[in-house]
């Protein structure tokens, strides 16, 4: 008799990484400090360039003051028109992860082998309306997928489900690496988005916007 391999696919544990957008960031030492000792995984840092996405935000000096604080995990998530031109400068500041948008006008290839090269997690984003295939001829070279539940921007949008497709998608091909979701993740989205398979959650209103830091964390992580 052939033995069936009675092997459960492998489950990651759950990482939760609070987006620092939506801090204060008058007291961003203490606000880093409250997710962390409230149970964060990962400090996932929001870089916009004003014209991949209509908004500006900081770039590696605020990376390296940052860095400076702490040595949590670092996730930078790079909303830039040139990942190539800046990614090395990450890096530099102190980035662990960073990922690229794959609808970027630029070498997003070149930009993830750097990130290797320098050792770090690279990854690679995709936005909602993009489709899985578009991201594919990267899934070799990077750690991480980044699926896109928001259009990028903005903190505090609402979710946008059917992005569970491409999530489930890449749970049902085993795909290796994480899966991390991103936008409008409260304690309700992230319960839909880890049974469909991501692993690293990515809050920021619903984490920086409640009072107890570690209570949102923990429902955000829910039981698992
Ligand atoms: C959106 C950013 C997100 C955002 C998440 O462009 O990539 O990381 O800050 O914020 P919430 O959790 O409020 O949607
Ligand atoms: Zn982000």
């Amino acid at each position: 008799m052939v033995a069936q391999s009675t092997a459960p696919a492998r489950v990651k544990a759950v990482q939760v990484a609070p987006s620092i957008l939506s801090a204060d960031f008058s007291r961003l030492g203490a606000e880093i400090e409250s997710v962390l000792s409230g149970g964060a995984d990962l400090l996932h840092l929001d870089v916009m360039d004003g014209h991949f996405v209509p908004n500006i935000t900081f770039g590696p000096p605020l990376v390296k003051s940052v860095r400076k604080s702490t040595k949590a995990t670092l996730d930078c998530h790079l909303m830039i028109e040139k990942p190539t031109r800046y990614v090395g400068a990450f890096v530099d500041a102190g980035a662990d992860w960073v990922s690229v948008h794959c609808e970027a006008p630029d070498d997003v290839g070149a930009a993830i082998r750097e990130v290797k090269a320098r050792g770090k997690r690279a990854g690679i984003v995709l936005n909602p309306d993009t489709p899985l295939e578009r991201a594919r001829p990267h899934f070799g070279a990077v750690d991480y997928v980044l699926v896109m539940s928001v259009f990028p921007g903005f903190g505090g949008q609402a979710f946008i489900p059917g992005v569970l497709e491409k999530v489930r998608a890449l749970a049902a091909e085993r795909f290796p690496g994480d899966v991390e979701i991103d936008g409008g993740i409260d304690e309700r989205t992230a319960s839909l988005a880890v049974e469909a398979g991501a692993n690293v959650l990515v809050a920021g209103s619903a984490v920086f916007g409640a009072k107890d830091r570690a209570a949102a964390i923990a429902a955000i992580r829910g039981r698992r």
